[in-house]
């Protein structure tokens, strides 16, 4: 008898000791976190509409007069339509993509990389002495004047390439003087050929 009470003591001890039912201050810490957070995923979103980056702004002007507003963001392009391809590094792959890096294409005449984005290329080509025969996709009538300048320009300013930016105004007279050809370009023999 008298264990059994000793017992069933020893379970009241326990029970009596459980610690969550206690009021403590978590819930005010909880609030206090919750609020910081915000304040700062809001002040954070504040930055990045009103500070764009400055680089990026420059290099996409389209007109004088528009050169506050930010324009397309090269990278961002060049990763979501490009890279697949090229791949990230801009090295391409061996008998399939060529490079990027150092191309003569990309860093030569800038009218001629408008050229190849806007129409797209396929049949022999030679990159840095390397043959290609693939089929480059036509960006013409997926991304704009301004957006083919800003990843022309991401291209001519990475990978180790050091060209000048592809300007949106050359683009949109390369546009122009193509008209209504929508077929890509025959391999680097029309290209070269073309004025
Ligand atoms: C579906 C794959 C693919 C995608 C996507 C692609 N390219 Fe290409 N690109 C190629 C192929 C293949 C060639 C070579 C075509 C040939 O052999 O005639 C090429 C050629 C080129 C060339 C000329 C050769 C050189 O390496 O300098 C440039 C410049 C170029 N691409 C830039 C781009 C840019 C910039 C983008 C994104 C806007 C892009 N390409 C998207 C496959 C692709």
């Amino acid at each position: 008898m008298n264990r059994r009470f000793q017992h069933d003591s020893l379970i009241d001890l326990r029970e009596h000791a459980e610690p969550g039912e206690r009021t403590h201050p978590v819930p005010w810490l909880l609030w206090i976190t919750v609020l910081s957070l915000t304040v700062w995923g809001a002040s954070y979103f504040w930055l990045e509409m009103y500070w764009p980056e400055q680089g990026a702004a420059a290099s996409t002007a389209v007109q004088p007069g528009a050169a506050a507003a930010p324009g397309p963001d090269g990278a961002q392009i060049f990763s979501s339509r490009c890279a697949a391809c090229h791949q990230a590094t801009g090295s391409g792959l061996p008998g399939m993509f060529p490079p990027l890096a150092e191309s003569e294409w990309v860093n030569g005449d800038a009218h001629k990389l408008a050229d190849i984005l806007l129409l797209g290329i396929e049949g022999a080509l030679s990159v840095k002495g390397a043959n290609f025969n693939g089929t480059m996709p036509t960006f013409g009538g997926t991304l704009s004047d301004a957006e083919i300048a800003a990843v022309g320009s991401y291209v001519r300013s990475r990978f180790g390439n050091h060209a000048p930016a592809l300007d949106a105004v050359l683009v949109k007279a390369e546009r122009d003087r193509l008209g209504r050809r929508a077929t890509p370009w025959k391999g680097d023999a029309e290209l070269k050929s073309a004025q």
